[in-house]
């Protein structure tokens, strides 16, 4: 099966239907062979004009010197012959506009297609992808800072696994660095005497706290956390232990986040900053030899042309300090060497916020130099804005501190409880405990990822909360209240629908652009389109709904139809917020 998307089919019949009929019309030679000509197509504004405007004849009328209108009637009489199967109507307008009229009946038979969505659109070449994301940091808890990263990776790798892609999810922790002495050496005093310590380790950021306090009080402290790195990093297996234990604490608390929140990031995901480590001699050693870098006062530098630092020189990117240290962006073209390798990446996709970008694409350019990737390997960063309170400000918590992510989504619960209360929802008992998680947790992911990522986003308990605009709650609605409606009726044995009013073809138009909206989140990587979508949809279908009542039909095909409509309504609203990592419930 060919990937069908309805758009792209229809641009593509009508483009080679002008470049064919074209050609017919050239008796002097004026086109160029090798060229194909721009249909120049546009969705109509109204229904009067049809569906599509094709205005590439009259750029062609010049290039032929003949009179436009006549041209767009002769390319209408063959158009019209030739796809007859497609379009009911062509007629010409204006100086020389070519309106096309989708045919109902084709488009209703094309409409069960909706049942082979995932075949249809992996019918296109797979790619090896590598993403990038979540990415917390081993000692602290998990924050609102992750949660962009966190929900648009998962929904991310959810459409690009749907559109066939092999799909690899990288958690690249924050587990390693010096800090790590610092930790380990309070880790001893905690254990020694915990009573005395008055803090546990389970309690991530007091832990650190402390630990911080700690250092910065006691140079003693200080020159034993030292030595302490220098044992991690010589391989010591005592305090390659203890570093694990901190490293295991920490995910495991943040595994429980991941399940809460429902994203599909496992331990098998794992692939932190310490893993590159041990590649981080050779990697150096390399740009040096391949005169990608130079010693520049006995630190190891990248200078960039590409960036300039403030004084308008060169960038120099560090990849190792004078004392020998590694960096940040060390690990990170290791990284990318190994991605390549391991899993031959035709495209690594970084999701982080807005502020890393320039240091991804610093990375790619050291990358290329050095050969470690190769030319059709792309980079992606997937950047997003930041959240703001409704103030305009980062969003912090009523105290001004930072908002733990579990605090969060302990509110969510609680807010959408009270709400549900408000409602006189008679769903009970476990189904309740679902109805609440699902709205809740969906809808502090739809209001994320509903804004085009790239933009900062103002957090609103109220606005993502409710039952009304485009909210995770109204999706979920709609899904439920197709559902009760089904509930009242058999599903009929065949797929067939029809077209008999404006309402059924506005549905079935809607519908097939599901694929396409799918098809460009897959290359833009723009999980909010498919939020615009489903709002839009849900607005189609009230419309339907209002105005065609299912009860009433006594034709039982014209029936039938109708309730295949809004059950195809209802399986593309569950997979549009599946895709977005949020859940459906059946009832209310
Ligand atoms: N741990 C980093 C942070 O909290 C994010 C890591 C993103 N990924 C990467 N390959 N650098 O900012």
């Amino acid at each position: 099966m060919a990937k069908f998307i309805l758009r792209e089919h229809l641009e593509n019949i009508i483009t080679d239907s002008l470049n064919v009929f074209i050609r017919t019309q050239d008796s002097q030679g004026k086109l160029d062979p090798a060229t194909s000509y721009p249909a120049i197509i546009k969705a109509t504004k109204a229904a009067q004009f049809g569906d599509y405007q094709v205005n590439g004849i009259l750029p062609l009328a010049k290039t032929l010197g003949t009179n436009p209108r006549e041209l767009a009637q002769a390319f209408a009489t063959y158009f019209a012959q030739e796809h007859s199967k497609e379009f009911a109507k062509v007629e010409v307008a204006g100086p020389g506009f070519v309106n096309l009229f989708l045919n109902d009946v084709w488009l209703a038979e094309l409409t069960p297609n909706i049942s082979h969505l995932q075949a249809n659109l992996q019918a296109q070449t797979a790619q090896n992808i590598v993403i990038d994301y979540s990415a917390p940091n081993i000692a602290k808890e998990m924050h609102v800072g992750h949660l962009r990263t966190t929900i648009i990776g998962d929904s991310l790798v959810r459409v690009l696994e749907f559109l066939g892609h092999k799909v690899t999810k990288v958690n690249h922790i924050g587990d390693w660095g010096t800090q790590f002495g610092m930790l380990m050496a309070y880790m001893e005093e905690v254990e020694k005497d915990p009573e005395a310590a008055g803090v546990s380790i389970e309690d991530l950021d007091g832990f650190y706290r402390a630990a911080k306090a700690r250092f910065d009080a006691d140079p003693e402290f200080q020159t034993y956390a030292r030595s302490l790195v220098v044992k991690l990093q010589g391989g010591d297996p005592h305090y390659y232990a203890k570093w694990k234990q901190l490293v295991d604490i920490t995910m495991t608390q943040n595994n429980r986040t991941y399940r809460r929140l429902g994203v599909l990031l496992t331990d098998d995901d794992i692939m932190g900053e310490s893993m590159y480590n041990p590649m981080l001699p050779e990697v150096v050693e390399q740009a040096l030899e391949q005169g990608v870098a130079t010693l520049d006062q006995g630190a190891v530098v990248a200078h960039l042309s590409e960036f300039k630092n403030k004084d308008g020189e060169d960038l120099g990117v560090i990849l190792r300090k004078s004392d020998g240290g590694y960096l940040y962006a060390t690990t990170d073209l290791a990284a990318m060497k190994y991605r390549v390798e391991h899993f031959k990446a035709d495209n690594i996709i970084y999701c982080t916020d807005m502020r890393q970008a320039n240091h991804f694409a610093q990375i790619e350019i050291i990358a290329r130099k050095m050969g470690y990737l190769p030319e059709s390997t792309k980079v992606t960063h997937a950047g997003f804005g930041m959240m703001l309170g409704k103030d305009g400000k980062p969003f912090k918590s009523r105290s001004g501190d930072v908002v733990r992510l579990n605090d969060l989504l302990d509110e969510a619960v609680e807010r959408t409880q009270a709400l549900l209360e408000a409602r006189n929802s008679d769903v009970t008992g476990e189904e309740r405990q679902e109805l609440v998680n699902a709205l809740a947790y969906g809808a502090i992911k739809y209001a994320d990822l509903s804004k085009n990522r790239a933009t900062d986003y103002i957090f609103d308990w109220d606005r993502m909360i409710s039952f009304e605009g485009n909210t995770a709650p109204y999706m979920q609605y709609s899904y439920a209240r197709i559902q009760s409606i089904l509930r009242r009726h058999t599903l009929p044995a065949t797929e067939a629908v029809l077209i008999t009013n404006p309402y059924e073809r506005n549905l079935v138009l809607k519908l097939q652009e599901f694929a396409d909206v799918l098809d460009k989140v897959g290359s833009q990587l723009t999980p909010h389109l498919i939020c615009t979508y489903l709002f839009e949809l849900s607005g189609i279908f009230n419309s339907f709904y209002e105005n065609v009542n299912i009860q009433k039909t006594e034709e039982k095909d014209l029936q039938e139809s109708r309730i295949n409509l809004i059950n195809y309504t209802a399986k593309v609203l569950e997979q549009g917020l599946k895709l977005l990592g949020i859940n459906v419930v059946e009832r209310m």
